[in-house]
């Protein structure tokens, strides 16, 4: 069954990029629908506990590609985006996100009273650790849109855990802005060297992973 956007044939062609082709760029104009597409992203409560740094600086990319496991991507794609989750999850940041809210409503702050009671509630039950670890799964949704807009754009990516993140928040600077690197993802064009590229995908079957109850 093909849908309007061939969401399906967009997910076999899209595969985890290993060589970008260094010299082939993504236009500003995908540039920033892609960017949107991150910011758009829902999250719980709609906090959106996240930002993301598009890196394109060569020196800086260079340097962080040595505490990346050296892998080529971060280096070599067109841009590489930092997904960031926020360390400050704290009541400061919850009334600012209610008033945020007010204003774009256009409702009052008070009549969003047990919204914001109730975002406090589920802060207030966690940890710093695992609240840190709540705007992490956030993030990880974000990349998943990215990821999937990139496709139906013939936009190659590689999601990306394989760097130190406590180099990564030192390099750009993180800490002070109160953000940490939680995944990685380069966006570009693939090179027609990447052998990956004609690999054949290995997913389970339908029939392992789909559950009727
Ligand atoms: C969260 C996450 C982290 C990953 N980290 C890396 C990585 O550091 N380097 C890499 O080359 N691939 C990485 N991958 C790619 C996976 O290996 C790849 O998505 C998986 O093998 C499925 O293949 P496909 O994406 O090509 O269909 C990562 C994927 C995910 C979802």
């Amino acid at each position: 069954m093909k849908t309007e956007h061939n969401i399906i044939e967009s997910l076999n062609w899209r595969y985890a990029t290993k060589i970008f082709d260094p010299e082939k760029k993504v236009s500003e104009e995908d540039l920033f629908e892609l960017t949107e597409v991150l910011r758009l992203s829902p999250s719980s409560f709609g906090l959106q506990p996240w930002k993301f740094i598009v890196v394109t600086d060569p020196q800086i990319r260079k340097l962080l590609k040595e505490h990346s496991w050296n892998q080529s991507q971060v280096a070599d794609a067109s841009h590489l985006i930092v997904l960031c989750a926020r360390t400050d999850l704290d009541e400061k940041l919850v009334k600012s996100f209610i008033e945020h809210t007010a204003k774009i409503r256009g409702v009052s702050k008070e009549s969003l009273l047990h919204y914001e009671q109730m975002i406090l509630g589920t802060r207030k039950s966690m940890s710093d650790q695992a609240a840190l670890e709540w705007a992490k799964k956030q993030v990880y949704i974000a990349l998943g849109f990215l990821m999937e807009a990139a496709a139906l754009k013939k936009i190659d990516t590689c999601p990306m855990e394989g760097f130190d993140a406590s180099k990564y928040d030192e390099i750009l600077g993180l800490k002070k802005e109160n953000l940490t690197a939680a995944v990685l993802c380069p966006i570009g064009y693939r090179s027609m060297d990447d052998k990956y590229a004609s690999l054949k995908k290995v997913r389970f079957e339908r029939s392992q992973v789909l559950l009727k109850k």
